[in-house]
């Protein structure tokens, strides 16, 4: 049975400190065990990385991710920093393609492709985002987008890397304070499609886009769905412990 993947992406929040006192207070909380069934995960700003690391230690169950990465090892590629510096400080998981990369930084289906080959070769967790916009939807066309988006970035891998990957779908229409969270209803067919193409080939398929304490239950219930990839209501603690809890009670964790 593979575990509901519950995480979290900082964005562009915290400093050191705050940092430090999130994840030191998870690691508390979690005592050096997940709740059953539940595969937790934090991804902070490249800056905090090597201190969030440090904070969670050597044997934790929370597995520790970059917001984003180069696919060369090093290079003139300033401002970049590479999968390898990544793993170096302590990232165990990729995030890539996020829309907010692919909106504001230039982020293309051949350069996540590019990146999640790299994550695979360091033996990384490539968590490849995929979303429609809000025309695209309008269109009728979510489905096809986002299949057409997953199918770029994961164009000749074999069975077994595929099986390394975890997929989120969020759609950008759902993301963020301008976002509307999305219903059920909505996510069913998007979700059919993606758990038909690949549901039993990744390692999980995601959710993510305004989850919160209310919807995070009926979000995890649809089919198909295998975890959730959470902002504002996780970058508090008591926040992303509560969602841990309600995914460590839901019946596909405890079934
Ligand atoms: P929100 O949960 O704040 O809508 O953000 C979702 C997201 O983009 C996670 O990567």
């Amino acid at each position: 049975m593979c575990p509901m993947w519950v995480g979290t992406s900082w964005k562009m929040s915290k400093g050191l400190a705050e940092a430090r006192r999130y994840v030191r207070g998870l690691a508390d909380h979690l005592d050096g065990l997940a709740p059953a069934g539940v595969q937790p995960f934090v991804i902070p700003s490249f800056t905090a990385l090597a201190a969030v690391n440090d904070e969670l230690g050597a044997d934790s169950p929370v597995l520790l991710g970059a917001q984003n990465a180069h696919w060369e090892d090093q290079g003139a590629w300033t401002g970049e920093v590479s999968v390898a510096q990544a793993k170096d400080a302590g990232a165990q998981l990729v995030e890539i393609g996020h829309s907010e990369r692919r909106e504001h930084f230039g982020e293309t289906v051949q350069t996540t492709r590019l990146k999640v080959a790299a994550t695979l070769t360091h033996e990384l967790v490539p968590l490849l985002c995929i979303g429609e916009s809000a025309e695209v939807k309008q269109a009728g066309g979510s489905s096809r987008f986002i299949l057409e988006q997953a199918a770029g970035a994961l164009d000749g891998l074999d069975p077994e890397q595929l099986a390394r990957v975890v997929i989120a779908y969020e759609p950008i229409w759902a993301i963020g304070e301008t976002g509307r969270p999305a219903t059920t209803q909505e996510l069913r067919e998007p979700f059919r499609d993606l758990g038909r193409e690949y549901g039993r080939r990744v390692r999980g398929l995601l959710y993510g886009g305004s989850v919160n304490l209310d919807n995070a239950a009926d979000l995890l219930g649809i089919d198909h769905v295998t975890g959730l990839f959470v902002g504002r209501a996780a970058w508090q603690l008591a926040g992303f412990l509560s969602l841990l809890e309600i995914a460590a009670a839901h019946p596909k964790a405890t079934g």
